[in-house]
Order: C-alpha cells, then sequence, then structure tokens
C-alpha cells in the first residue's frame, strides 16, 4: 500500500483563523488525504496548533490570560471549528507538548555537535519598566519612511516596509508605553545555514512536482546570500535553550514548529498501540510526504526547516512535494486577523453549512495567483454548482424513484448505447479527475468534479424516465436504474470536497461507509447495479441562498 504523509501548515494559536488561512492548507490538505483514502493509500494526516513565540504571548496578554491557559483554550476552540468544517485530521496536536520540546532540543544538539549552531552577541530593546526584552513586535513608534505613529519594530503595516526596531521615531514599549527604551547586548545562537547552501540547493533539485513559483521562491532565498538565521529568543514561553549561560532565553518559534509535523505524530503514536511513528519519518523513503502551506511559509519550509533536518546528519523524512498557495484576498482587500477583516472560520459556520464553504474554496483555491472572495459571486457559484446541479440531480431522480418505483433501485431492460456511450465518457473523465487530484490542481479538481454533474444531468435529460414510464417502463427502468447509480457515483467522487453531502446521498443508498472507494474498473457495470435496493427520499441536499441571506452575508462580512 502506498504511504502518503500530508501536513497542513500548523496555524498559530492564538485567534480563530479566516478562509484564507483555511484555503491555503489547511482545506486542501484534507481534500487531498480524503481522495487518497478512497483510492486505497495508507495516509497519515497530521496537524497541530503552532503555540510558541510572540503570537501566543501577546494573544495571551490581550485575552488577559497566563499564555498556558490561553493556549489550552484557543487550542481547543481551533480543533472544534476544524472538525465541524469536516478536516479529517489522523491528529491535530500541540507545538507546547512535551514530545515537542524534547524533540527540538534533541535537534539544537544534534546541529551544535555538527559545529553548525554559533553563539554571537546581538543588540535587542530592553523595557526597564517591563523588565525585559522586546521582541520586534513589541516595540512601536513612528515609521521613518511615511511617519505614520502606529509603526511596529519589524514592520510598518501603513507603507509595508520591513523594519528594525532602532530605526523606529520614539519607539516605545507595546506593553507598557515605557519610552526608556535601552539597546543592550544579549548572546543568541544562530544556525549556519551558510554552511547547508550546497546540500539544501541539491535537495531541492532532487524534488519534483513542486508549483513552480514554490520553486523560484526557494531558490531566490537560497541563492540572495543565505543568511545565518537566529534560532533563541529572550522570550518566556518557548521552549528552553539546554545551553550554559542562555537560561531565561527559548528557541525561535519558527525553529520549534515544523518540527511539531514529526512531534504531532508522535503525540498519535501514543494513542494507540500498533502505531509507529518512525515509519513515517525516520528512513522511510516509501513514504510519500506532502506539505501544504501558504506563500508566506515557502521560505520556511524550503530552506529553514531542511536545514534542521538535513543538518542533523539523520535520516529524517524531508517533504516530496510542497504544494504553496497563494492568497485569497477579500473585497479586493487583504484578509487580516489583526484587524479583523474578511470572513472567520466561525462566522463562517454561523451561516453557512461547511461543505458551501469547502466547494467554493476549492473550486476558487489561489493556486496559481491571488484569487478574490466576493459573497455576491460565492451565492451565485455555490446556488449553480450545488443546489441546481449536484442537488437537482439527486432530488429529481429520488424522488422519481419513489413516484414510479416505490422508491427502490428498479429491475428490468437492459442497459443500451446510451449508456455504454455515458459509461465510456465517464471512464475517461474519472481518470481525469483522478489525474487533477494527484497532480495537486484543485481548481482543475472541482472542475471536473462538476463537469461529471453536468454530463449526468444531461444524460437525465435527453434520456427522461419520467416521460419513458408511461410508454415504455422497462426502458424507464434502466434509466431510473443508471440514474439512481450515477447520483451515488457523484457523490462518491465528489466526497473529498464535500464530504457532508456526499455523505447524506450516499445514506439513502444505506452505504455508510467511512471512506466511500474510488471507482476503478469498466463503469457499465457499477451503473446497472443494485436493483430492488431502497432509496431513502430526502428534501433538497442544499438550500439555496436567498438573496434576503446573501443581502444578510454581505452586511455581516461586508468589505
Ligand atoms: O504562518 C503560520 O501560520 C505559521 N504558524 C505556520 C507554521 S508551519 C510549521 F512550520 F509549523
Ligand atoms: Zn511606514
Amino acid at each position: 500500500m502506498t504511504r502518503i504523509l500530508i501536513t497542513s501548515a500548523l496555524p498559530y494559536v492564538n485567534g480563530v483563523k479566516h478562509l484564507g488561512n483555511l484555503v491555503g492548507s489547511l482545506l486542501p490538505a484534507d481534500v487531498h488525504a480524503r481522495f487518497r483514502r478512497q483510492t486505497g493509500c495508507d495516509v497519515l494526516f497530521i496537524c497541530a496548533t503552532d503555540e510558541h513565540g510572540t503570537p501566543a504571548e501577546l494573544g495571551a496578554i490581550e485575552a488577559g490570560q497566563d499564555v498556558r491557559t490561553f493556549c489550552d483554550a484557543q487550542h481547543a476552540i481551533q480543533a472544534d471549528i476544524y472538525r465541524r468544517f469536516g478536516l479529517s485530521f489522523d491528529h491535530f496536536g500541540r507545538t507546547s507538548s512535551s514530545h515537542n520540546h524534547a524533540l527540538t532540543q534533541r535537534f539544537y544538539r544534534r546541529l551544535d555537535a555538527a559545529g553548525l549552531i554559533e553563539a554571537r552577541t546581538t543588540r535587542q530593546v530592553f523595557s526597564p519598566a517591563d523588565r525585559r526584552f522586546l521582541p520586534d513586535r513589541y516595540v512601536l513608534g513612528t515609521c521613518p519612511h511615511c511617519g505614520d505613529p502606529s509603526a511596529r519594530g519589524d514592520q510598518c503595516d501603513h507603507c509595508g516596509t520591513l523594519l528594525d526596531p532602532p530605526e523606529l521615531i520614539e519607539p516605545r514599549s507595546a506593553l507598557s508605553g515605557d519610552r526608556a527604551l535601552e539597546i543592550r547586548a544579549s548572546r543568541h545562537l544562530f544556525l549556519r545555514q551558510s554552511q547547508l547552501v550546497e546540500k539544501i540547493g541539491a535537495w531541492i533539485d532532487s524534488r519534483s512536482g513542486w508549483p513552480p513559483f514554490v520553486v523560484s521562491t526557494a531558490k531566490s532565498w537560497l541563492n540572495a546570500d543565505l543568511r545565518d538565521r537566529c534560532i533563541t529568543r529572550d522570550l518566556a514561553w518557548g521552549i528552553a535553550v539546554p545551553r550554559a549561560g542562555f537560561d531565561g532565553k527559548v528557541f525561535y518559534v519558527w525553529f520549534d514548529a515544523p518540527i511539531g509535523y514529526i512531534t504531532a505524530t508522535q503525540e498519535w503514536a501514543d494513542v494507540a498501540a500498533g502505531r509507529d511513528w518512525r515509519q513515517w519519518w525516520w528512513q522511510a523513503d516509501e513514504v510519500s510526504y506532502i506539505q501544504f502551506l501558504g506563500k508566506d511559509n515557502i521560505p520556511f519550509h524550503t530552506v529553514s526547516f531542511p536545514a534542521t533536518l538535513l543538518g542533523s546528519g539523520e535520516p529524517w523524512k524531508t517533504a516530496d512535494v510542497i504544494k504553496g498557495f497563494h492568497w485569497l484576498n477579500y473585497e479586493g482587500g487583504k484578509f487580516s486577523t489583526s484587524r479583523k477583516r474578511g470572513i472567520f472560520t466561525d462566522a463562517a459556520l454561523e451561516e453557512l453549512p461547511a461543505d458551501l464553504w469547502r466547494w467554493w474554496l476549492i473550486a476558487n483555491a489561489p493556486e496559481s495567483a491571488d484569487t478574490d472572495f466576493n459573497v455576491t459571486r460565492f451565492v451565485a457559484d455555490v446556488n449553480k454548482d450545488l443546489a441546481d446541479i449536484f442537488g437537482n440531480l439527486a432530488n429529481r431522480i429520488i424522488s422519481f424513484a419513489h413516484r414510479a418505483f416505490d422508491g427502490r433501485i428498479p429491475e428490468g431492460g437492459a442497459p443500451g448505447d446510451a449508456e455504454r456511450k455515458l459509461a465510456l465518457d465517464l471512464e475517461q473523465r474519472i481518470t481525469t479527475l483522478h489525474r487533477h487530484h494527484i497532480a495537486l490542481e484543485f481548481r482543475a479538481a472541482a472542475a471536473a468534479t462538476r463537469a461529471i454533474w453536468d454530463v449526468a444531468n444531461a444524460y437525465l435529460q435527453h434520456a427522461a424516465p419520467w416521460t419513458a414510464i408511461k410508454s415504455d417502463p422497462d426502458r424507464a427502468a434502466v434509466v431510473a436504474r443508471v440514474g439512481l447509480n450515477l447520483v451515488a457515483l457523484c457523490a462518491t467522487l465528489a466526497w473529498s470536497i464535500v464530504p457532508s453531502l456526499s455523505e447524506r446521498v450516499l445514506g439513502a443508498f444505506g452505504r455508510n461507509d467511512a471512506v466511500p472507494r474510488w471507482p476503478n474498473g469498466p463503469l457499465l457495470p457499477l451503473l446497472d447495479d443494485g436493483a430492488g435496493t431502497p432509496v431513502a427520499s430526502f428534501g433538497p441536499l442544499v438550500e439555496k441562498i436567498s438573496p434576503e441571506k446573501a443581502d444578510h452575508l454581505t452586511r455581516r462580512f461586508g468589505a
């Protein structure tokens, strides 16, 4: 059995994520994991909350909680939202786990033993009033470029310039407002990535199937004079640095976070007997490993994390394919967590079932360029694809079976030319759909899925069993039988993208497999199958989004 390891970028623990975060890694990773399970692969789908660093500390301060309590609560909130979105993680772990502490320190020791760690003295901002060093984001001041008074030490959001805290005019502490800031010396550890340029370059060249923009981003980082990377911070919350003279310092969040992919697998293995995390991560040449992430994460996954893994000199599994995504924009501007702009995952689920969001996001995934989310288009697309095409297909033929055939797949008659042609056409379309999934072409996979629904609708429209029943009951039985099997087939093929809708359809046929199997071999027998099976009727599969509801969405999520 082919082993497929899938990871989604680990969402920061602070705050509920927006739809841009969802489509940028979590959702496509889930669709791919589901598809691979359908085709019989042994899949391990791992994710976790990224719990260290300034985002968590700042979030806790804002919430008035200690960091651990804050992370416990936020992890639970995110886990619940992802469950309701149908994200089928095998494990959703936490980078604050004891495994992650242990393995991060172990990697540090290996890298140190390999001569790849160097201690250097750096200049850091210190606040006497706060009695601590301030991370770049904790320093506020006036931007030297545009004069915006609320620039942060790492970046001015107003003009977009990247900054160093000492550049800010009239700097102050974001915690206490302290203006008596000092620059003090502080010892830090650097990972000597510059020593690994050749190794990482050869590693990137040995991979294939990455989107071109991921390769070019990786190479430009690598070739633009790869700088040694500071992997420690003057923070209290994080993983302690096991080295004399480094008390009170922790590893940089971006050093320990990707190690979380491995340690969340260790957490997964702890849950049940017979699970071995090493099979996935250690000398695991037969495993195919796919990482899903947004474009801001590319350098960390193509250069920094490989530097940790390759630098250790040990046989760790590295990514085979890195599937990066561009941004989903919101009504012409950026989704923004800090500005609460856009649609957040909890609010999305308050308004509409998960599958409506899942469908639109996958059908419009920002794979080759940034994509704009727009309420009007979303409503039109979802109403058409899910209600008019897929929903209508299911409702029409199932209610006909109830009117004409006692709510069962009818027997009688034999498939003719129309059915043979239909089966051949669908066999090709299913091959194409399969190919898009394997190639991680999500928009194309959604389009191919919808095209199969169209073919099914066109067949029924043309063969019109509701007319044939009056003159040729056997013919009507064939078409109804094929039509009903078609509906189940359409649901099976769409399961990875819209699992709840599919399960509802398949459930009507009494098929309640946890994972509906991908169709294999000649299709005609499958379409002619199941005579006598009862098919339960259900109300509309998808409620159309009304104009009033659309107005409400526009008001609630308005630009
Ligand atoms: O950008 C982010 O949301 C990070 N928390 C992603 C981390 S991915 C992994 F390396 F941990
Ligand atoms: Zn500025």
